[in-house]
């Protein structure tokens, strides 16, 4: 079949598809989430330790401006002994350390062990040693990543210069972050995860009955057209299934038709090639003889190839290409087949109302389905009765009536005879065998009903019989040709 699906393999693989574009999609959106969320706890830390070396040289400030020297009861003359106090009041916290410099020397500490000595390390010594100003900076130490502060301290009169130095070893609050989004991460994994089953799971509860009308699907066969998917429920799917039952139902009643159709097509081929076969089987030498077969052989063989043309036509009728539309003078329609028919036979042919409109059709088809009642007409009548053709408008429906004054049609077969290969009246009557196939009524309803119309019949027996090609005025009633054969064409047909 042409319409299968890409994936071949149906809801599995298209469950896999749909849930892998899924989670992919969530997984890059944790990914950001967690890069993200490092960033900001990074930032916010950085900030929390650069507040915290601001802060201590606010309060060294402070200190400076409130602090006596226990040692003279005045405010404090000598930077050493300055930060000396401070250090002793000052209280670190684990991550921190708090030194002073004099002369570019470490004097005093704080208390508390820091994770590593810096005021014994004589590189940053020289180094904060140099700073004029105050300053921040960062370092590598021994226990990790260090961001400082110097601020240096002077007191006039005191020919010493001082500097405070705070350092805050960021390694522990880093490790913190790295352990948080280490949680954060192991937690997405997790929710990635449980959303990933239960996407596969809730899927699988909603591709289940795709799958089961695929299923369905694949083991309907031309041959067993019957199978119908069984429907639960009324939703989106029962929806589809109930669709596709129909369409089921559809394509059953076209295979019927058309079958039904090859059936009787054959069966009418089938007594003209015999009757061929017969003659030929049996001829023998005398040119008389010959002579006689041989027309009836012609004749058999023109008779076939008006029924394999009537059939052409009637199959073609189910085509949406069967008419070709413009805008046609009906009255001039029916003038020109009135002069065509004429030549039919010796009847008293009259053309009884006319009408001015013009109608979306196709001329050649109404032709052809008028030169058919036409010569039914001829058929039913005998030499000088009167057949007349005539055209009008009702209401938005254009009628074009064959009315002849012959034998007319009993009630029962009004219906029946508008069936491909039905001859009413003389059912087995072979002396009427070579008039026609009985596909005349067929093509004429075929040709109507692709027009948007249908054919009336009124009759009564022993009077007379008029069919009315009865069409929409209007083009938008015209549809198309339901793609069903003749099964139906009784029900349109109807009188
Ligand atoms: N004008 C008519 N008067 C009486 N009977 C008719 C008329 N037209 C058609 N019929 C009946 O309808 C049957 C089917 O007609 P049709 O489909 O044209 O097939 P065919 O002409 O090949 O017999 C005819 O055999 C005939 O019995
Ligand atoms: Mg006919």
């Amino acid at each position: 079949m042409a319409a299968r699906t890409r994936s071949g393999a149906g809801g599995l693989s298209a469950r896999t598809r749909i849930i892998g574009w899924m989670m992919l999609l969530v997984t890059l959106a944790l990914v950001a989430e967690l890069v993200i969320a490092a960033r900001v706890l990074t930032e916010r830390t950085e900030a929390e330790v650069d507040q915290e070396l601001v802060h201590e040289g606010d309060k060294l400030r402070d200190y400076a401006a409130r602090a006596v020297d226990p040692a003279t009861g005045e405010p404090y003359q000598d930077v050493r002994a300055l930060l000396a106090g401070y250090l002793a009041e000052a209280v670190p916290n684990t991550d921190e350390t708090l030194f002073s410099l004099v002369d570019g020397q470490p004097a005093h500490r704080a208390r508390s062990e820091p994770p590593t000595r810096l005021d014994t390390d004589p590189t940053f010594v020289a180094r904060a040693a140099a700073i004029v100003r105050p300053t921040s900076g960062t370092l590598t130490s021994a226990a990790g990543p260090v961001r400082y502060a110097v601020f240096p301290v002077r007191i006039a009169g005191d020919p010493d210069s001082g500097a405070l130095v705070v350092a805050e070893f960021t390694a522990p609050a880093a490790e913190q972050v790295g352990s948080t989004v280490q949680v954060l991460a192991v937690v997405s994994v997790a929710a990635l995860a449980l959303s990933g089953m239960a996407s596969w799971l809730i899927a699988g509860r909603v591709l289940a009955p795709i799958r089961a009308l695929r299923l369905t699907a694949d083991t309907v066969h031309e041959s067993d057209l019957d199978q119908r998917i069984s429907v639960s429920g009324n939703d989106d799917v029962a929806a589809l299934a109930h669709t596709f039952n129909r369409m089921l139902a559809r394509l059953q009643d076209a295979f019927n038709g058309q079958r039904a159709f090859l059936d009787d097509a054959s069966h009418e081929l089938r007594t003209p090639i015999t009757v061929i076969r017969g003659h030929l089987e049996l001829i023998g030498d005398d040119p008389v003889e010959r002579a006689r077969t041989l027309t009836l052989v012609l004749d058999e063989l023109q008779r076939m190839n008006r029924l394999v043309d009537d059939l052409m036509l009637l199959a073609k009728a189910e085509r949406p290409d069967f008419l070709n539309l413009h805008q046609i003078d009906v009255t001039d329609l029916v003038m020109e087949v009135l002069t065509k028919v004429s030549a039919l036979g010796n009847r008293y042919w009259t053309l009884s109302e006319v009408t001015d409109r013009t109608v979306l059709a196709d001329g050649q088809r109404l032709t052809q389905a008028l030169m058919q009642l036409a010569a039914n007409a001829v058929r039913h009548t005998e030499p000088g009765q009167e057949i007349s053709i005539g055209v009008r408008t009702v209401a938005d429906r254009l009628r074009i009536s064959v009315a002849d004054t012959g034998t007319g049609i009993a009630p029962e077969d009004r219906a029946r005879i508008f069936e491909r290969f039905t001859r009413a009246g003389h059912r087995g009557d072979q002396s009427r065998r070579s008039d026609g196939a009985g596909l005349g009524l067929a093509i004429v309803a075929s040709i109507a009903r692709a027009h948007g119309g249908q054919v009336l019949l009124e009759s009564t027996p022993g009077k007379g019989a008029a069919f009315t090609l009865d069409l929409p005025l209007t083009r938008n009633a015209i549809p198309h040709p339901r793609s069903s054969y003749a099964a139906t064409d009784l029900a349109e047909a109807r009188p």
